[in-house]
């Protein structure tokens, strides 16, 4: 489903925060992505959602090289990924109910259809009277449930979360283990970055360890 071969990535010239990293990620795949803080953790991410380039080395997605794409052929693929952003990276003049629909529209689903499966998720999540409320009227937690639905909505291929319960109290961040985990038996392949590793403890799910640049050897 992705692969990476080798790959470095760097944000200055000729200082590589990811040096050489290599992996597989198998369809239907769950890993958690650790390691400190400043690390790559959200690099990587950033590289395997396509929103950052690699400087060495191959990316391949769906069964393409996507190392090189043109730039404006990466919608047609960023489209089957969903990605938790740690700053969430919700849109300020769209309400919560249009951020989430944001992939439903791209997806072309009807406004009824739409209409429906927010209203379903919002309320799932506890921010079913938010719906109309825009971004900047949220607390941090409220704001980070609002990105996650927003990237499980349409059932991405690929779940990319970037700490995506850094900010929820432990039964909220289990509930939505409970649903990445639900996302990923019905096919979806995850990646999520965390620093809990009481959460990695507790779900059996192998660990991508970033250390100086490179994945360590498990
Ligand atoms: N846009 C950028 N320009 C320059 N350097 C950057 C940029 N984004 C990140 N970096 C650097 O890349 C390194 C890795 O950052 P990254 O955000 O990937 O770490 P992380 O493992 O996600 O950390 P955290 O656990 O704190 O979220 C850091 O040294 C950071 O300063
Ligand atoms: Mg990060």
């Amino acid at each position: 489903m992705i692969a990476l071969e080798h790959v470095a990535v760097e944000y200055l010239p000729g200082k590589e925060i990811l040096t050489d990293v290599s992996l597989e990620l198998k369809r239907g795949s769950f890993h958690f992505l650790a390691g400190p803080s400043g690390v790559g953790k959200s690099t990587l991410l950033a590289l395997l959602s396509l929103q950052h380039r690699a400087s060495r080395g191959r990316v391949h997605m769906f069964g393409e090289d996507a190392t090189n794409l043109p730039r404006n052929e990466l919608p047609r693929l960023r489209r089957r990924i969903g990605m938790v952003r740690q700053d969430y990276r919700l849109l300020d003049h769209l309400t919560v109910a249009g951020n989430v629909a944001l992939p439903l529209k791209v997806a072309g689903e009807s406004p009824e259809e739409i209409d429906g499966k927010v209203k379903e998720l919002l309320a799932w999540i506890g921010l079913g009277d938010y719906g109309d409320t825009m971004p900047a009227a949220l607390s941090g937690g409220q704001k980070q449930r609002a990105a996650i639905a927003r990237a499980v909505i349409a059932n991405p291929d690929v779940l990319l979360a970037d700490e995506p319960t850094g900010n929820l109290d432990s039964e909220l961040s289990l509930r939505f283990m409970y649903l990445f985990e639900a996302l990923n038996q019905g096919g979806t392949t995850v990646v999520s970055a965390t620093h809990d590793e009481q959460m990695i403890s507790l779900f059996n799910y192998p660990v991508l360890r970033l250390k100086e640049g490179k994945l360590a050897q498990l």
